[in-house]
């Protein structure tokens, strides 16, 4: 009876240490994040450090993670003469202060918008985000040749044929009659060869807005407008960039044990990110764009799951939440509007894998070269001669 006792009680602590040690590990992994968000921040224009050859006396604003800074060039120096603490506070949840990003515009109860549009009750607020865009290329009967409870939706660039050429040939052929694929594009010059590359695989939704980076939200929302409309029977969907490499065995065993009664929408949380505010950074975002410090929790862009019923509540709400172009921030702004949870899917990774990892997962990032996507699929669906031991599978060098 004692040693049994005392075998419970050790087992206890050690459960204790267990739960401090992740707990610390979970707070440090938040503490660093935001840290390191911030100080890359800073460093863009770090006070008052000597530049070569710079204009005199010109006078500019930048914005820090914190602040609104007035600064000006002289002899070679940037001086720093007004910082402004002019952005607002979304997330930290201090009293009321919590709310803020569901006043991004459209300040509305988006809630109250989307169930009268699913119930066909008139709206009385107007359109901010229109999608005044039609299908150029519309593969209609997808999800009518059989039964489709998965839609895989890959965003795709226009010019990347040769992704898309290797997905066909690698984890996106797939034989699951219940499982579909089409690529996202936008229209871009080289716009007869993408009908050509439609008119041999008919996977390809395009609308008729250019296909440049400042245009990726719209693909994003046409994503979300088609799976609604042409394939509404799917349970589920998976959002994913031409540069993923997705596991298709681990998806499907995935969205099979799924209860489908049960709103989703997983991916890489990203739990605290603060928006680039730096003019030269491919992701910035302006004051005047979005005028909070941080983004709400949202997923990293590249892999999503989502479910049908999400799906459909955030296409209905699009139209009323203003566009931003940072298309991942912009569905957790979203979501968060219509108070839809975001999870964590430690499946999912917005890093490179090594072949180990990936055969676990269900989608990792970093497979832009073609050669790589080819040649992992190749070693990863080699027949097993014989058992691989776990010490071969962990170290791929041995
Ligand atoms: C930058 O220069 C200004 C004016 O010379 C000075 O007041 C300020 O303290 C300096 N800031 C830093 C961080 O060195
Ligand atoms: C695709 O277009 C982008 C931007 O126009 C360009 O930077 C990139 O090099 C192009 N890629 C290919 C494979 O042509
Ligand atoms: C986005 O697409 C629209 C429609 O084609 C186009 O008018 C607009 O210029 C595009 N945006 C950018 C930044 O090119
Ligand atoms: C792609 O990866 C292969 C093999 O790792 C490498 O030899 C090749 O140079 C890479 N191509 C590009 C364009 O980076």
């Amino acid at each position: 009876m004692v040693r049994l006792k005392r075998k419970y009680t050790s087992l206890l602590k050690w459960m204790c240490y267990a739960l401090y040690l992740s707990l610390a590990f979970y707070v440090l992994q938040i503490l660093h994040r935001d840290n390191l968000l911030g100080e890359e921040q800073k460093n863009y224009f770090p006070p008052n450090r000597t530049f070569r050859n710079i204009p005199q006396k010109v006078e500019f604003t930048f914005v820090t993670h914190r602040n609104e800074v007035t600064a000006v060039t002289q002899r070679n120096t940037v001086l720093i003469q007004k910082e402004k603490n002019s952005l607002k506070d979304g997330f930290i949840k201090t009293g009321t202060k919590a709310t803020h990003y569901r006043q991004y515009p459209l300040n509305v109860d988006l809630k109250d918008i989307v169930r009268r549009i699913m119930m066909k009750e008139p709206v009385t607020v107007n359109v901010i985000n229109p999608h005044p865009f039609h299908y150029t290329l519309n593969p209609k009967k997808t999800c009518l040749i059989s039964e489709t409870y998965l839609l895989i939706l890959v965003k795709s660039a226009a010019n990347h044929t040769k992704n898309r050429e290797a997905i066909r040939k690698t984890w996106g052929r797939i034989s699951d009659p219940g499982t579909k694929l089409v690529f996202l594009v936008g229209f871009s010059t080289i716009n007869s060869a993408i009908v050509a590359e439609n008119a041999d695989h008919n996977d390809i939704v395009q609308e008729n807005f250019l296909d440049v980076y400042w245009n990726n939200t719209y693909k994003t929302i046409m994503g979300f407008n088609w799976a609604t409309t042409f394939c509404p029977k799917a349970h589920h969907l998976l959002f994913v960039d031409d540069d993923y490499f997705v596991n298709l065995q681990n998806l499907l065993y995935f969205v099979r044990h799924l209860n489908h009664n049960m709103p989703l929408l997983t991916g890489t949380l990203l739990p605290v990110s603060i928006p680039y505010r730096d003019k030269s950074s491919k992701w910035y975002v302006s004051l005047k764009d979005y005028p909070f410090r941080k983004y709400p929790p949202y997923l990293a862009g590249g892999a999503i799951i989502v479910s049908m019923d999400v799906a459909r509540k955030m296409a209905a709400a699009f139209p009323y939440v203003k566009y931003l172009v940072i298309d991942d921030a912009y569905l957790g702004i979203v979501a968060y509007k219509l108070g839809i949870g975001v999870t964590r899917n430690a499946k999912i990774s917005d890093q490179n894998c090594q072949d180990w990892s990936l055969r676990t997962k269900i989608a990792c990032h970093g497979f832009s070269n073609v050669t790589n996507l080819l040649e992992t699929y190749k070693r990863l669906n080699k027949p097993k001669t014989k058992p691989v031991s776990v010490k071969t599978q962990i170290n791929p060098r041995t």
